[in-house]
C-alpha cells in the first residue's frame, strides 16, 4: 500500500501526540498517587437515617490511631461541615449522597472523589500539612451547584491550643 509521504508524516504525529498524552495521564496519575476510589459498596440512599454509619455523619478516631470520616452530601451542602482531622495520620473518607450525584474534592490536596446516591465511595488521604482546606462539589448538581461547599480543618495535634 503506498501512503504520501506528506500523509505519512501526519499519522505519526497524531500517533506521536497520542502517546504523549497518554503518557502525560498515566504519569501525572501516578506521580500524584491519584487511585481511583472504591465504589463497591451500596447502600440505600433514602434509607441513610437507619444507618448507623451515615444517620450522624462525623470523624471517628479508631483504637490504633486512624480516622474515618464518614460524610454525606447532598443539596447543597456536606455533612458534617467542617471536618477537622489530624496531620500526619491516615484518615479513610466514606463517602455517600442523599439525593443526586455530587463530588467530593479538597482543593491542594489528592482527595477527588465522587458522591453518589446508593454507593459508599472510599479513599485514604495523609494531610501533612496543617490549615482549612476548601471542599468543593465538582459534579453539577443542581441551580446552588457553585455554593456546594465545605471546610476541612487538618490541625496538627501536637501543637499547643
Ligand atoms: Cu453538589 Cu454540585
Amino acid at each position: 500500500m503506498n501512503v504520501e509521504f506528506y500523509e505519512r508524516i501526519w499519522m505519526w504525529a497524531a500517533v506521536g501526540l497520542i502517546a504523549i498524552f497518554m503518557g502525560t495521564v498515566v504519569g501525572l496519575a501516578a506521580s500524584n498517587a491519584v487511585h481511583p476510589p472504591s465504589h463497591m459498596e451500596t447502600i440505600d440512599p433514602g434509607a441513610l437515617a437507619d444507618s448507623p454509619e451515615f444517620s450522624n455523619p462525623g470523624v471517628i478516631v479508631r483504637s490504633d490511631g486512624s480516622v474515618v470520616v464518614t460524610v454525606v452530601a447532598q443539596m447543597f451542602s456536606f455533612s458534617p461541615n467542617p471536618i477537622e482531622v489530624p496531620t500526619n495520620r491516615p484518615v479513610t473518607f466514606r463517602v455517600t449522597s442523599a439525593d443526586v450525584d455530587h463530588g467530593f474534592e479538597i482543593f491542594g490536596t489528592n482527595a477527588n472523589s465522587m458522591a453518589l446516591p446508593g454507593y459508599v465511595s472510599q479513599f485514604t488521604v495523609t494531610f501533612p500539612k496543617p490549615g482549612n482546606y476548601t471542599i468543593g462539589c465538582n459534579e453539577y448538581c443542581g441551580l446552588m451547584h457553585h455554593s456546594m461547599v465545605g471546610m476541612l480543618v487538618v490541625t496538627d495535634p501536637r501543637s499547643s491550643r
